[in-house]
């Protein structure tokens, strides 16, 4: 299943598009959904150990660090046009050993700390290997475009073999990714907002203010959670 290439020779491809009409196609798609099966089966494994994670949090410190989370395999469309750009073999094997982003989970969390909080969890766990990690918080895009990254591998059993499968996390605040999803559409709906100088300068200032209200919640939450602490020790007290 793994070794179906398509032969770009044979079958003259002027364009991305051309190759979805094309018949030796069919077989690759259809390879393609048993391919998926093993990313959506990675995606649930790290989507329990998310679920896991919050559940305990829930019942130690009485709440929920993931508002949402939301997930996604890349389609085969995306997938093939990804590795023709980036000039590799146009098969199932290259998919899986180039494309580290194939399954995705996005995490959306109630403040920064959080975000660090559930990376540390999640990749200090066993069967779980950190092969990358990207920082945007700490080192945020030129756009201004924050999130954690991590490209983390878990292993995937089925009834004959397991195999190693890469899951991209993309862990943020709800207010990272307000901007991450409006941004995204306002790029989508026209390719002139990513030309126009003054657009960009404008979404910067909106995320560097959205940066500062996050660390500003954060500070507000440490406080009542301070407060709280204090309450409850007054009460031993008494
Ligand atoms: P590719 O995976 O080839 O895109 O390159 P990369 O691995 O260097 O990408 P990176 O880890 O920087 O980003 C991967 C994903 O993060 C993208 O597919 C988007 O979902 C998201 N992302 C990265 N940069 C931006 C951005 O500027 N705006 C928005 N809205 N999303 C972004
Ligand atoms: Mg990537």
């Amino acid at each position: 299943m793994e070794n179906t290439v398509i032969d770009t020779e044979k079958i003259n491809i002027q364009s991305t598009s051309d190759i979805f009409n094309e018949p030796l196609f069919e077989k690759f798609i259809k390879d393609f959904q048993e391919f998926n099966l093993i990313y959506n089966c990675a995606i649930k494994e790290v989507y329990t150990k998310l679920e896991v994670l919050s559940e305990e949090f829930q019942i130690k410190r009485q709440r929920n660090p993931i508002e949402y989370m939301k997930t996604r395999v890349k389609s085969v469309h995306s997938a093939v046009e990804k590795v023709q750009r980036k000039g590799f073999e146009m098969s199932l094997a290259s998919i899986k050993k180039n494309l580290h982003d194939m399954a995705g989970i996005r995490v959306v969390c109630s403040y920064v700390n959080d975000i660090y909080a559930i990376a540390d969890m999640l990749t200090n766990q066993t069967d779980i290997k950190l092969l990358e990690k990207k920082d945007y918080i700490k080192n945020p895009k030129p756009n201004g475009y924050r999130s954690l990254h991590l490209i983390v591998e878990v292993p995937v059993f089925f009834s004959d073999h397991s195999e190693l499968v890469k899951v991209e996390v993309q862990i943020r605040t709800i207010a990272m990714d307000f901007w991450a999803s409006l941004e995204h559409k306002l790029h989508y709906k026209s390719n002139l907002a990513k030309s126009s100088l003054n657009i960009k300068n404008e979404l910067k200032e909106c995320a560097d203010i959205i940066s500062h209200t996050d660390m500003k919640m954060q500070s507000i939450h440490e406080m009542v959670e301070k407060l709280e602490d204090d309450t409850e020790l007054k009460k031993i007290k008494i």
